[in-house]
């Protein structure tokens, strides 16, 4: 039997006294970057389910509605990123119940849903899709029509269906004959309320809900809320009674907006030099000599203790993970060791018993990273988390951690939340660091740079024009391969993966010398190569480099530092960026190779911020 998964998705709800429509269809489109396969909203309108679906794109959706008019004060919606199975309005949600009694929504996946929809069948229910979520929304309905009429009846059915359930949810529940009350609930999949004025919101992201209200409450896992425009009331699923912890979103809505850039993911680049800021602000000490977090509730005592670091992540976190090692064990001479999330929770490797573990994680929300965080804890070791999303899952789930103020990044691509997790890298470098043998001098310098670092940033960003030329010149090529060495080849990593993620050209990251122990059979004037150089003292064993490859024909592109114009005359391609503390070489290399996959993709005429098959946040496995 085809089973089609529901995750990954992007979960918005109303309830008050205004349109729903307008909202749910706003909130879908700010949620678009979580998926784009298909998309659906539905409302009570006149105590009737109004329910609208289509494939692909939010517009689509909201061309449809345009030509109708449906109504209502209480709606839900849902955008959906596929992991199984076709995409098709039949698997689109809302999903409602046989009898039309329940609509839901649902982010997740339901594992006993083949006994359960056995079940169900044999009491005569039937289905459309093959999702999971059509699953549960029957399994509600079964339950409400056993229960006894009540004023909870509602909320009790959903309770019921979840305990029967197995698998993960964040979901928002509407009942046709309760038009003025919602149910949501979740557990391993981010659901949060935002409270406004005579009305409630519910979103598994707060840039869904951002321009209505920025006062939120996150649920936690095995939490369930009932909503009603004036009033929310949350428990877990066993009833228990629940501290409800409110807060209140960090960032304003004109910081998810794209004002006036063509792709959110050029305005996130041009963002860094502020996020950069953000990232540092408040966390210097008052000498300048090194840097401070509030968060890490440990004492110098304490991490004094600590004999290795374990940095686990995914993507492109994962290679701030890689520039992190190469940071703190220079800076802070600490041994440290970086595992994929994916393969840390299962590997079951032996670590140290005086190992401290970070995630880091832009959304918060990575499933594997959430996995690997908590078979850290299972372990007993103390875990610490760098994330962007303020209140997210891996945030509250850590035993501290160090938020990077970033901004929402909505691009699917990481880039600001990129350089500012290798800034918040080289900042704990500095703070390790200055606590075992780095002198007060080399503090001050450091500092020095840090503080230097959003001006540099401005200075690289300026040559967008250039790089934009560049990358015209290689834009159709089928491959290419990003080189460099020590902590320029994460960036060499980071390069090829932008460049595949937004343009789908073919590139590989190399060490730049490693790069003689195999790929060098790729080269030919069809696969340029990207050298990553601008290390003074290593700049000879760059050019050795550059010249294998040039004399097996290949283009060369080049980022060194000022005062290597040498490297001119063998490359096709230079762009010279300031000579900075090495420290903060990787984020100073970094804005060159985002701007020119930026232009390839563009010059490919690729859909940048919606790049295929992928989506912002991955919370399956
Ligand atoms: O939200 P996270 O930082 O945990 O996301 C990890 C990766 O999924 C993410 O970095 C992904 O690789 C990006 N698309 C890279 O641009």
């Amino acid at each position: 039997m085809l089973f089609i998964y529901a995750s990954m998705c992007g979960i918005i709800g109303y309830v008050g006294n205004k349109s729903a429509v307008q909202i749910l269809l706003d909130g879908l489109t700010r949620l678009e970057y979580r998926g784009y396969d298909s998309a659906g909203i539905a409302t009570i309108d006149n105590g009737q389910f109004r329910v609208l679906r289509k494939v692909g794109r939010v517009e689509n959706l909201i061309n449809a509605a345009n030509q109708r008019n449906i109504g209502g004060y209480i709606g839900i919606g849902h955008t959906r990123w596929a992991t199984h199975g076709v995409v098709s309005e039949k698997n689109a949600h809302p999903h409602c119940s046989v009898h039309g009694l329940f609509s839901i929504v649902h982010n997740g996946v339901i594992e006993n849903y083949e006994s359960t929809k056995e079940f169900l069948l044999s009491r005569g229910f039937t289905f459309e899709s093959e999702t999971d979520s059509e699953v549960l929304a029957n399994l509600i309905e079964y339950h409400f029509n056993k229960e006894q009429d009540s004023e909870n009846k509602f909320l009790k059915s959903v309770q019921k269906a979840l305990f029967h359930v197995r698998g993960t949810y964040g979901l928002a529940v509407l009942c046709e004959d309760y038009p003025g009350e919602m149910i949501v609930a979740r557990k391993s999949s981010p659901i949060l309320l935002g409270i406004g004025s005579g009305e409630m919101f519910v979103a598994s992201d707060a840039s869904a809900i951002v321009q209505h209200t920025r006062d939120i409450v996150y649920l936690n896992d095995r939490e369930i809320a009932r909503l009603t425009p004036l009033d929310f009331s949350i428990t877990t699923l066993h009833n228990e009674n629940v501290d409800v912890v409110k807060c209140e979103l960090d960032w304003h809505v004109e910081d998810a907006n794209r004002e006036g850039y063509e792709h959110y993911m050029l305005k996130e680049i041009f963002e860094q030099p502020r996020a950069l800021e953000n990232a540092m602000r408040g966390r210097f000490s008052d000498d300048l000599s090194t840097a401070k977090f509030g968060g890490l509730r440990m004492t110098t005592r304490e991490l004094r203790q600590v004999d290795r670091l374990l940095f686990c992540a995914c993507g492109t976190a994962w290679i701030a993970c890689l520039v992190a090692e190469y940071l703190i064990e220079k800076y802070a001479r600490i041994p440290v060791e970086v595992e994929y999330a994916s393969e840390f929770r299962y590997r079951n490797s032996p670590l140290d018993k005086n190992t401290l573990v970070f995630v880091i994680s832009q959304s918060g929300e990575t499933l594997d990273t959430m996995a690997a965080l908590q078979e850290a804890k299972r372990k007993g070791f103390r875990t610490l988390a760098i994330t962007n999303v303020v209140g997210s899952t891996i945030a509250r789930e850590s035993d501290g951690g160090i938020y990077q103020h970033s901004g929402p990044e909505i691009g699917v691509a990481s880039t600001k939340a990129f350089t500012a997790q290798i800034c918040i890298a080289a900042m704990l470098a500095l703070y390790l660091g200055r606590m075992r043998d780095m002198s007060f001098e080399e503090g001050i310098l450091f500092v020095k740079a840090l503080d230097d670092l959003p001006g540099i940033i401005e200075r690289v960003l300026a040559q967008s024009e250039k790089i934009e030329k560049i990358a015209e010149k290689y834009a159709q090529c089928d491959d290419m391969l990003f080189l460099g060495r020590q902590a320029m080849f994460p960036i060499a990593l980071e390069g090829a993966l932008k460049l595949k993620e937004i343009s789908y050209m073919h590139s590989e990251g190399y060490p730049a010398a490693e790069m003689k122990h195999g790929p060098i059979a790729l080269i030919s004037e069809k696969c340029p190569c990207f050298f990553l150089a601008t290390q003074g003292h290593i700049l000879a064993k760059n050019i050795a480099n550059i010249q294998e490859v040039r004399s097996r024909h290949a283009r060369v592109i080049a980022v060194a530092a000022e005062g290597s114009e040498l490297v001119d005359k063998f490359v096709d391609d230079l762009i010279l960026v300031p000579d900075v503390h090495p420290a903060l070489q990787p984020i100073v290399a970094t804005i060159p190779v985002q701007l020119f996959a930026y232009y390839i993709a563009k010059f490919r005429g690729c859909d940048i911020d919606k790049p295929r098959n992928l989506a912002k946040s991955v919370t399956v496995e």
